[in-house]
């Protein structure tokens, strides 16, 4: 294992901001991780995964370690399920194609996510009324402290919105190594509940869709949307959809009845960031580098150039005018650095 020193992280982020690690080292085994963190010489530890889900603000004054781990497995199989071990450091669209090309049926909906699939417990991915945790059985993870490998199951690991125990009371603690999914190989359940699903597959003239076909539409909605990293610098939503209550909901919605919302149980209403952000004018602006996407107001870009505290400022810029126009509190999805 070579650590370097002093590297430019900007291929390893999808935002394609520079920011320089003090140290950097890439692990390709659990038995290189379990040395690298005996290493005393390097107390402070930093750890990146596919980098889809950050924007660097500043150098990291540590020894980043990149996960690299690779391999995809089966845990167990019966005619009808199949449980996949899947190590953190393979990518996670990747994986999707890999399960559609083996008929395996439960993560289409979740086709051309940025990212690797070590990172997707922490924040539960979602897209298009699927989450991760519905095809969750369990993942491991090495506590950083001492070393030790644990097993997280779906009730360990707390997954809400956007939202697990990973990104909440053992932020950092942890480094996931691998996951397990339990897929179907056959009578999938085809889920095409979101509305814009249903449309793509009426216009690819497809009336009982097959995973594959899920796929494809879903991968026809995100090119349509949502920019490709490798073309345009960004972290997918760079805010989570707000969740408000129901007073504050009716205040909002007499003031701005035309506003989408979906009500999410007896006393919260979600209402879409990317709505609010159009409203306040700012899909399609470029200040500088930084932007936000034409086609979809949720999303932050980096034309080129923009450092992450250039893109930091214009989401504290959108957040404020969001605030003042709706009374309404922006979180970001994206990890600040
Ligand atoms: N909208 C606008 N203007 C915009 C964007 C959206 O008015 O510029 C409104 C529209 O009314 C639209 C609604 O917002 O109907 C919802 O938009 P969309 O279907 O694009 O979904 P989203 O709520 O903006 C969420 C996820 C995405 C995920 C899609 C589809 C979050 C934070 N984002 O976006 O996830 O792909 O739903 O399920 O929940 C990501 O996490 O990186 C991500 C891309």
């Amino acid at each position: 294992m070579l650590i370097q020193e002093h590297i430019n992280l900007k291929p390893y982020n999808t935002f394609g901001v520079t920011a320089y690690a003090k140290y950097f080292v890439e692990v390709t085994s659990v038995e290189e991780l379990i040395e690298v963190l005996g290493n005393s010489n390097y107390p402070e530890l930093f750890i990146l995964g596919g980098g889809s889900n950050m924007l660097l603000t500043k150098d990291i004054d540590a020894l980043v370690i990149y996960i690299n781990l690779k391999g995809i497995s089966i845990d167990f199989e019966d005619n009808n399920f199949v449980h996949l071990k899947v190590m953190a450091g393979e990518n996670w669209h990747q994986l999707v194609l890999y399960c559609l090309e083996n008929n395996y049926g439960g993560i289409e909906n979740l086709s051309l996510i940025p990212g690797n699939t070590g990172s997707a417990p922490i924040q539960n991915i979602g897209a298009y009324g699927v989450e991760l945790k519905d095809v969750f059985i369990s993942c491991k993870a090495m506590q950083i402290e001492n070393g030790e490998m644990k097993t997280f199951d779906l009730e360990a690991c707390k997954f809400g919105y956007r939202s697990s125990l990973f990104k909440t009371n053992e932020k950092g603690n942890y480094i996931i190594s691998s996951v397990t999914l339990k897929l179907t190989k056959k009578d999938h359940k085809i889920n095409v509940d979101y509305g814009a699903i249903q449309e793509e597959l009426l216009k690819l003239n497809v009336e009982s869709p097959t995973i594959q076909d899920v796929s494809k539409a879903v991968i026809a909605i995100r090119q349509s949307k949502l920019p490709d990293p490798n073309e345009l610098g960004n972290s997918g939503s760079f805010f989570k959809n707000p969740v408000i209550d129901n007073p504050a909901f009716e205040v909002f919605i007499s003031q701005f009845p035309e506003a989408p919302f979906y009500k999410i149980s007896e006393s919260e209403y979600k209402i879409p960031a990317g709505w609010l952000i159009e409203q306040a004018g700012f899909k399609g602006k470029r200040f500088g580098d930084a932007g936000v996407h034409t086609k979809q107001a949720l999303v932050l870009v980096n034309y080129d150039n923009a450092s992450g505290a250039d893109i930091l400022n214009l989401s504290k810029k959108i957040q404020q005018k969001v605030k003042h126009l709706f009374d309404i509190a922006l979180e970001t999805e994206v990890n600040i650095v």
